[in-house]
């Protein structure tokens, strides 16, 4: 008889990576994909904490699940991820959820198998997070479930300790894979007809940190110089470690997108300082200025907080500003969140929920209507587009340019996996239409 699993991911794309590693596992124990969590034999929880809402979601889904567990007996409920790896997380939740049958954390993912069939042989739910012992664990196959799009993990952790961040307690401390095994892995990948790869770390900036032999550049390099069509994509980069040698990479490999993702978080330097980030809104519009000198054209997306803790209006006016300067070709806008044993959870002058309500819909409004500016110059122009999906609703394929902007166009044959040229013939928000040329 067929055996299924269903996994529920959210958060970041290493989290989307992480639940293709679960799907590996699962799979490797004869467990089959379903859509339909009733159907599950085995149903995962990739969780995330990075805000309280993220938290709160895994928990409301978490909970519904008492009522499927009470007609299906022998179902395995296991919940991993950032969410169980704080600190006494994984007692509330077991507390909470008796009926939750596996518990794990960030750093046993690995171990998923082995919990799976003790499990099967115990009563007694299967409990363990285990702290951080700096190991990048290979073994961990993926089955992959975005092509032609493949992420690929190249570091592990965070050193920054930015304030108001959970991830450096709940994934431990940065390592990097080797680079061997990131450029094999690369290559198998192209072998294998995945046409874009992205690069996956904290600060992916920092790869090697001291402890390999090659930096980020010469590792986009080392990447880039494999043969074959593809595109290559990197996030998430710290300002403060964005080099000159990285904007020169870029420059010098048509593979390598022209598009940066480097969270600014705040405009006001007295935010920037409180919130660790380690540099200036003038350094940071520095690095834009060396970005733009050698990639003219490069796009640049950015990660936005409101909120924090003694945000004035003058700070937050900044923050509009420095947006304004930059025109980013997107932003991610969020709500500061408070999370226990952050520095900045014991900071005074938590800013009102009213405030940030305002500050948010302004900073979004603002967001967007650069987004639109930078949409509408595409109409009439003839892009590239790798085709990555067919959007049911809509009734078209779907597929971003090298600067990731979607574009919708209509193809009788399926066009999935090719690069193709779409001529826009309209621009709604943030994505475009167009027609195959
Ligand atoms: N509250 C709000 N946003 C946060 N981020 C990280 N921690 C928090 C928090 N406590 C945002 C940052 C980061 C992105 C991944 O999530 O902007 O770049
Ligand atoms: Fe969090 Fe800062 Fe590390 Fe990013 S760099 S994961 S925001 S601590």
């Amino acid at each position: 008889m067929n055996k299924y699993y269903h996994i529920t991911t959210y958060g970041c794309q290493m989290n989307v990576h992480e639940s293709e590693k679960i799907a590996g596992i699962l799979s490797s124990l004869g467990y089959q994909a379903c859509d339909d969590i009733e159907n599950a034999d085995v149903a995962v929880f990739n969780t995330c904490c990075i805000r309280e809402n993220a938290e709160n979601h895994a928990f409301g889904n978490i909970g519904m699940l008492k009522k499927l567990k009470a007609r299906k007996r022998d179902m395995i409920i296991a919940v991993g991820g950032c969410l169980t790896q704080q600190i006494g997380k994984a007692d509330v939740l077991h507390e909470k959820f008796p009926f939750v049958d596996v518990i794990f954390g960030t750093h046993n993912l690995n171990k998923l198998k082995e919990y799976v069939l003790k499990k099967q042989t115990q009563k007694k739910a299967v409990i363990e997070i285990l702290d951080d012992d700096g190991k990048v664990y290979e073994e961990c196959p993926s089955l992959r479930t975005s092509y032609p799009n493949a992420w690929v993990n190249i570091t592990y952790g965070c050193n920054n300790f930015c304030t108001y961040c959970i991830v450096p307690y709940v994934r431990g401390r940065e390592r990097s894979r080797r680079s061997e095994d990131i450029v094999n892995e690369v290559r198998q990948l192209i072998k294998d007809g995945y046409k874009e790869i992205t690069l996956l770390g904290q600060n992916v900036n920092s790869y090697g940190n001291g402890t390999q032999d090659i930096s980020f550049p010469e590792l986009l390099q080392k990447i880039a110089n494999i043969e074959g069509k593809f595109r290559l994509r990197f996030m998430t980069s710290h300002p403060k470690d964005f080099s000159k040698e990285l904007a020169q990479v870029i420059a010098a490999n048509p593979k390598i997108c022209n598009l940066v993702h480097l969270p600014v978080q705040s405009g006001s330097d007295k935010v920037l300082k409180e919130m660790n980030r380690k540099y200036t809104s003038a350094d940071y519009l520095d690095k834009v200025k060396t970005l733009k000198k050698y990639v003219p054209n490069c796009a640049i997306t950015t990660d936005l907080i409101v909120g924090f803790p003694n945000e004035t209006e003058e700070d937050f006016q900044a923050t509009l500003n420095l947006v304004n300067e930059v025109g980013f070709s997107s932003a991610f806008s969020f709500v500061y969140s408070r999370r226990e044993g952050t520095v900045a959870a014991k900071m005074d002058g938590q800013v009102s929920e009213d405030v940030c309500k305002r500050r948010i819909m302004e900073l979004i409004a603002l967001v967007n209507s650069k987004t639109r500016e930078q949409s509408a110059t595409y109409v009439g122009k003839i892009i590239e587009v790798l085709c990555e999906d067919y959007d049911v609703k809509k009734g078209a394929y779907c597929g971003r340019d090298e600067y990731g902007r979607m574009a919708y166009f209509k193809s009788e044959k399926s066009v999935l996996g090719e690069f193709l040229n779409v001529k826009i013939t309209a621009a709604n928000g943030i994505s475009l239409t167009g027609e195959l040329v």
